[in-house]
């Protein structure tokens, strides 16, 4: 490790540094920022005070960022935005469906329980593997609900700090978890009567996922980043349940589509709050916000459910995103398509007067990402198309194999 020995080396010895910094810190009463500065100045060549000095004050101005960030969203609470605009998105509880208004009946008598389950079963048995995998990748990802609240909790100012907050970010985040809800244990439902899964991988999958987390936004206490990502995440998971819905309905399984339809739909309405959100953040600090959402982007927007395993494939994310791509699911054309959506929905271009050097390289990056997307997924095409057909077992099917490639 030739760069750690060198920059050991260059380094003052550490309890020097430390007597220095404390004897003078206590005498004149110094702020770290003027003791920094006195340290740099009697080591003005170690490039490891500099790295200090330079990720301190990183983190100073990332805290600022976040602290004005929070104020905004403590306003948009505060002054009723988030009552108007927000919680009216979520369906009143009594008008929600629930699983049990699409799946067969336990109420009815035992025989027309044991018909509505073999109707569904019988639909099910056609659906093809590739769309069964979707499927259940779908599924597990929205089975990881509790790291996602808890990630909705991690917002400055958004969050839930008691378990039942009366402000406004606090009340939407628990409606939207308990509409989220209903999606994780309509699909799980479907899965299990099916008979088509092996419901024991898929549930070692959820159990993996929820112990693993998830890493998504570079920096999960911002407002800024989680309302952008939210928006992203809910957009993609609306084209993903319905291209689901039109596939099963294709296939003969009226019920399915059904099932997908109407979890999409709540997808759509969470995907309309936070496009509102962002909308309302762009038009109170548009610097902020379009630095934000190339920060955003430069770190991809990866799904929720990326750290699934099933116990045997480390890479099975992978492959069920290259079944979701193969059968038209959800395709790397889906995010292109997404990040033009947002720059236009945003007016990200339109953006002017008031933006800094930074978010003006910013605003320049993200206006041409969806140009370079493209030219990307024109290139990836190609090398598919010029690729073998591979083949991959999935555990949640039986091991069967199922096409990638
Ligand atoms: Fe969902
Ligand atoms: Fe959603």
């Amino acid at each position: 490790m030739p760069g750690l020995t060198t920059m050991m080396a260059l380094a003052p010895p550490p309890l020097s540094v430390k007597r220095r910094f404390s004897t003078t810190s206590r005498r004149n009463k110094e702020t770290p920022a003027t003791t920094m500065l006195l340290l740099e100045k009697r080591f003005p060549c170690s490039p490891h005070l500099r790295r200090r000095s330079w990720s301190r004050r990183a983190a100073t101005a990332t805290a600022t960022a976040i602290c004005q960030e929070q104020q905004m969203m403590e306003r948009l609470a505060e002054d009723g935005w988030v009552d108007a605009h927000m919680l009216p998105l979520l369906t009143p509880v009594e008008e929600a469906w629930q699983p049990a208004d699409l799946l067969p009946s336990f109420a009815a008598s035992a025989d027309e329980q044991r018909s509505q389950v073999a109707e569904l079963q019988a639909r099910a048995a056609a659906v093809p593997d590739d769309l069964l995998v979707c499927l259940v990748g779908n599924m597990v990802t929205e089975e990881g609900l509790p790291t996602y609240l808890s990630m909705g909790n991690r917002v400055a100012g958004g969050g839930d700090a008691t378990g039942c907050d009366e402000h406004g970010w606090a009340r939407w985040l628990r409606g939207w978890a308990a509409e989220e809800n209903r999606h994780g244990d309509l699909l799980n439902r479907y899965l299990y009567l099916c008979g088509r899964v092996d419901m024991r991988r898929v549930e070692t999958t959820v159990h993996h996922l929820l112990r693993r987390g998830m890493r998504a936004i570079p920096r999960p206490s911002s407002p800024y980043h989680s309302l952008i990502y939210g928006a992203f995440q809910e957009r993609a998971t609306f084209v993903s349940h319905a291209r689901t819905a039109g596939l099963a309905a294709r296939h003969g399984d009226d019920c399915l589509a059904k099932l997908c339809g109407v979890i999409a739909a709540d997808e759509r309405r969470h995907e309309a709050a936070y496009t509102r959100a962002s909308a309302r953040a762009f038009e109170a600090d548009p610097d902020g916000m379009v630095r934000a959402l190339a920060a955003v982007m430069r770190a991809k927007v990866t799904m929720p459910g990326e750290l699934m395993t099933d116990g045997r494939d480390e890479r099975l994310f992978d492959h069920f995103s290259a079944v979701a791509q193969r059968s038209g699911v959800y395709t790397a054309a889906d995010y292109g398509d997404m990040v033009e959506h947002f720059v236009r929905r945003w007016k990200v271009a339109e953006l002017g007067a008031g933006l800094s050097g930074e978010g003006r390289r910013a605003q320049d990056y993200v206006c041409g990402l969806p140009r370079k997307i493209r030219r990307m997924e024109e290139l990836a095409h190609d090398r598919a198309a010029q690729m073998e057909a591979q083949h991959v077992s999935f555990s949640w099917v039986f091991d069967r194999p199922v096409r990638i490639h």
